[in-house]
């Protein structure tokens, strides 16, 4: 039913203009020899409908979808699968024969970015999150199901981080704590995760934790990429922690995508290279 040889695969949020999105996979897409083309479009949420729509009309394959419609885009779609569901919001649509069908790439992204990148394991782990937002309700969701003693959400507003722990899997270690508890809190988690946008540039020199709370036996990761490396992963690196840095989550969650597109893994070494010969 596409009407010409090339797919359009697109990219709607407002603004676009500074995605990395469009080069990371227009390299997979060459580098693949596949005959598609990914774009960027700044759709104003007034139009946010039509541009769905839009979407249909002109048989795209699928989009990504970015700040501010990730939750607004629900309505507009055909289905969502159960994870986009429980997270709350939507970052990948695929056009499966004129249906709509929303994912959230985001979660899975970070997670495989962390196996991939630090071989950590989950299993009998404790972790504490440092916020509560969109950027946490995908990462504690995909961890919640993996094999883990539980997590600590930390929150300035304790009811959100309550909140969002109510609608995780219930385990042994499973608080909401507000960041006056989280010194006496810290030392008994194995992986500290920055979820909020603190550390990021211009504000580079923020951090939510002090350096001297970090100790070697934790695995410090934050989901900022700019800088590659927070305020928060120097502190730790010097206090002799593992580091993962918030590159990783940004590519994984568009390998996810790219597959589900696609139905081909593309290499995350290429989305790599080519974000960081953009933003460095
Ligand atoms: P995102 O989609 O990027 O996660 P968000 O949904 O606006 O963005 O969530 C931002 C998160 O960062 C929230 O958990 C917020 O805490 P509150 O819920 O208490 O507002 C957290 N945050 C933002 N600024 C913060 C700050 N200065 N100190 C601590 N947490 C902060």
């Amino acid at each position: 039913m596409v009407n010409s040889e090339t797919g359009i695969i697109g990219l709607i949020g407002h603004p676009v203009a500074h995605s990395k999105s469009p080069q990371m996979h227009n390299a997979s897409l060459r580098n693949l020899g596949l005959n598609d083309i990914y774009l960027a479009f700044d759709v104003k949420p007034e139009n946010l409908k039509d541009a769905i729509q839009g979407m249909r009309a002109l048989y795209f394959k699928g989009c990504n979808v970015t700040i501010p419609h990730k939750v607004n885009v629900i309505p507009f779609l055909d289905e969502i699968s159960e994870e986009a569901a429980r997270i709350g919001a939507v970052n990948t649509i695929v056009n499966k024969d004129g249906k709509l069908i929303g994912y959230n790439t985001d979660g899975e992204g970070y997670l495989r970015s962390l196996k991939e990148e630090t071989g950590f394991q989950l299993q009998g782990k404790r972790i504490m999150i440092l916020g509560a937002g969109g950027a946490s309700r995908a990462i504690s969701y995909t961890l919640s199901l993996q094999p883990i003693e539980g997590m600590v959400l930390v929150n300035r507003d304790l009811n959100k981080a309550n909140a969002l722990l109510n609608e995780l899997k219930q385990t042994d270690y499973h608080k909401a704590i507000t960041y006056h508890e989280l010194p006496n809190e810290i030392e008994l988690v194995d992986l500290i995760i920055n979820t909020t946008s603190i550390g990021m540039y211009p504000n580079i020199k923020e951090t939510l934790i002090k350096k001297e709370w970090i100790q070697p036996h934790h695995l410090v990761s934050d989901i900022v990429y700019n800088p590659l490396e927070t305020k928060l992963l120097q502190d730790a690196k010097a206090q002799g922690a593992k580091i993962h840095s918030g590159l990783g989550m940004f590519i994984y969650q568009g390998v996810i995508a790219f597959e589900k597109w696609t139905g081909i893994t593309p290499d995350p070494n290429i989305m790599r290279r080519v974000v960081l010969d953009s933003i460095v």
